[in-house]
């Protein structure tokens, strides 16, 4: 049967990607953001999945007002890197799972999750940064990963325990998947960041460090945190914060921290990055 392995979260903020794809990864600026993600990069590599639900928010480059799934999951062969503000990323096309992803949208639904089932998709930096962060600059990506998309910019998300209970969804249906698979979650957006209005370039270490804690050791109470305290707390797009949820509630309660890592400053945003791996 497949099984998920090990689960890990990180930002996704743009910036990050063209840093990497304009070759600034050294700069001052950003060496010491890249260099809290040399340890992951070479845990990887140790820790190879062959599939990566990934689970991150789409920024209107595949969807837009006039389409707002709570869930999406991503059952092509391809997604193309999308075309945002820095045009689409140089960045290699990402391979699907067609098979667990049907498997997993099938499970999911008849446990009473209403997935929206996508054919066709590009994928935005809330996909591919995380991808640019943990794997470097390969000519191919080295894992096949099914994405994920959860609506965290339109009002309203959905809740925290929600997220929660549909990680628990996931690991349920990986372990009903018939084939000798490692699989690892991975839940992207966060921490702390405020793009717009009075109180953009919002940043809560205290927030984000308590978070970072509960994710790990709490995840019942943190599940039930309401989005009011993510949006007065970690600001209006602390909210893609409940989609780490997601991947906490698909690896095992006791699931071990294998590594942490919070940055600022990175563009707008805090930087935060966990690895879990479930015991063998
Ligand atoms: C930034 C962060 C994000 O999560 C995002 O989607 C866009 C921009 C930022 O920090 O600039
Ligand atoms: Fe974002």
């Amino acid at each position: 049967m497949a099984r998920i392995t090990a689960g890990l979260t990180s930002s996704h903020v743009p910036a990050v990607g063209a840093a990497l794809d304009l070759g600034k990864t050294a700069d001052p600026y950003w060496a010491p953001l890249f260099a809290g993600f040399e340890f992951s990069k070479r845990w990887i590599l140790s820790n190879r999945p062959d599939v990566v639900v990934l689970v991150y928010n789409d920024h209107a480059s595949a969807f837009s007002l006039e389409l707002i799934p709570t869930f999406a999951i991503g059952c092509a062969e391809t997604f193309m890197p999308a075309d945002e503000g820095w045009g689409p990323r140089p960045v290699p096309v990402v391979e699907g799972h067609p098979e667990l992803a049907w498997h997993i949208a099938q499970s999911a639904i008849l446990d009473e999750f209403d997935m929206t089932i996508v054919n066709r998709m590009d994928v935005d930096h809330g996909l591919t940064v995380p991808l640019s962060l943990m794997f470097g600059q390969p000519t191919r990506w080295p894992c096949k990963v099914i994405p994920l998309a959860v609506n965290v910019v339109q009002y309203p998300p959905p809740t925290g325990n929600r997220c929660y209970n549909l990680g628990k969804a996931i690991r349920k249906a990986v372990e009903s998947f018939d084939a000798d698979l490692s699989v690892q979650v991975w839940g992207t957006g966060g921490m702390s960041h405020q793009l717009q209005g009075p109180r953009a370039g919002l940043i809560n270490r205290a927030f984000d460090a308590a978070f970072l804690d509960r994710l790990v050791a709490d995840p019942e109470g943190l599940a039930k945190l309401p989005h009011v305290e993510y949006v007065r707390e970690a600001g209006s797009e602390g909210i893609e914060l409940v989609m780490w949820l997601v991947m906490r509630g698909a690896l095992a309660r006791d699931a071990r921290e294998v590594y942490r890592f919070y940055h600022v400053p990175a563009s707008n945003t805090a930087v935060g990055h966990l690895i879990l791996e479930n015991s063998r």
